[in-house]
């Protein structure tokens, strides 16, 4: 089995969300202790972003690409292929200024490429990956779930299904910049929501894989 998981703050150890995905990895593997696990740090190790000559290399796949262009096709290739193979995600979310960090942007726009993990279609697009469970742990400084403030949740929701992607789950830790109290009571709510989805998730994979084995 294998977790693919995305880091995208840009603080590093001192990070809200790097601090629950650690939490939640630590109890899948604590149920499925064979799993995998993917690593995608878009926050300390940027991708770089989607300019005139890496969209023109991206367009150029299959068609007599030049070396700098392969390489990009490459770059995109790998953060795809990543996604491909896994089975689960978790995505530490922090919300920078109502939106998700231009980082994990960044890397999703090398990872949605039209006719590679899309189609256009008359009836619009139609996502070519197969759907899994999306773990979304979200900080916040302030309170924004449900309200419009919120831009991060719809846009992650839109843009994972562009790729056929649908089944997110959130866990939101807000408040943290409020004050000490609410930091402390925020962080270990979400802990414990972060711990139980984890096992849960695990356990869910793997009775999936005990179901097909079964069957082959
Ligand atoms: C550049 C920047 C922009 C931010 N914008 C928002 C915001 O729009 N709304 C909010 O509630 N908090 C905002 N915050 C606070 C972060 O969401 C909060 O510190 C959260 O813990 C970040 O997660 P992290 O510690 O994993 O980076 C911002 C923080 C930074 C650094």
């Amino acid at each position: 089995m294998k977790l693919m998981r995305i880091d995208s703050s840009i603080t590093g150890a001192a990070s809200a969300s790097r601090e629950l995905t650690d939490s939640f990895t630590r109890a899948w593997l604590g149920t499925a202790p064979a799993t995998r696990v993917i690593s995608r740090d878009v926050g300390q190790i940027p991708v770089p972003h989607l300019d005139g000559q890496r969209l023109a290399a991206l367009a150029a796949d299959g068609r007599d690409p030049t070396p700098d262009q392969e390489q990009v096709i490459d770059d995109s290739e790998r953060f795809i292929s990543e996604l491909e193979q896994a089975d689960a995600l978790v995505v530490g979310m922090p919300m920078y200024n109502f939106h998700a960090p231009s980082g994990f942007k960044a890397w999703f726009d090398h990872v949605a490429r039209a006719g590679r993990t899309f189609n256009y279609t008359a009836s619009g697009p139609v996502g070519l990956l197969k759907d899994r469970p999306v773990h979304i742990l979200a900080t916040r400084g302030g309170v924004h779930e449900g309200a419009d403030s919120d831009l991060q949740t719809p846009w992650l929701e839109q843009t994972f299904a562009l790729l056929g992607i649908r089944d997110l789950r959130f866990v939101y830790a807000e408040g943290l910049n409020l004050s000490d109290m609410d930091r402390k009571r925020a962080m270990n709510r979400a802990r414990v929501l972060v711990e139980s989805a984890a096992m849960t998730g695990a356990e869910c994979l793997l009775e999936d894989e005990r179901i097909r084995r079964e069957a082959i």
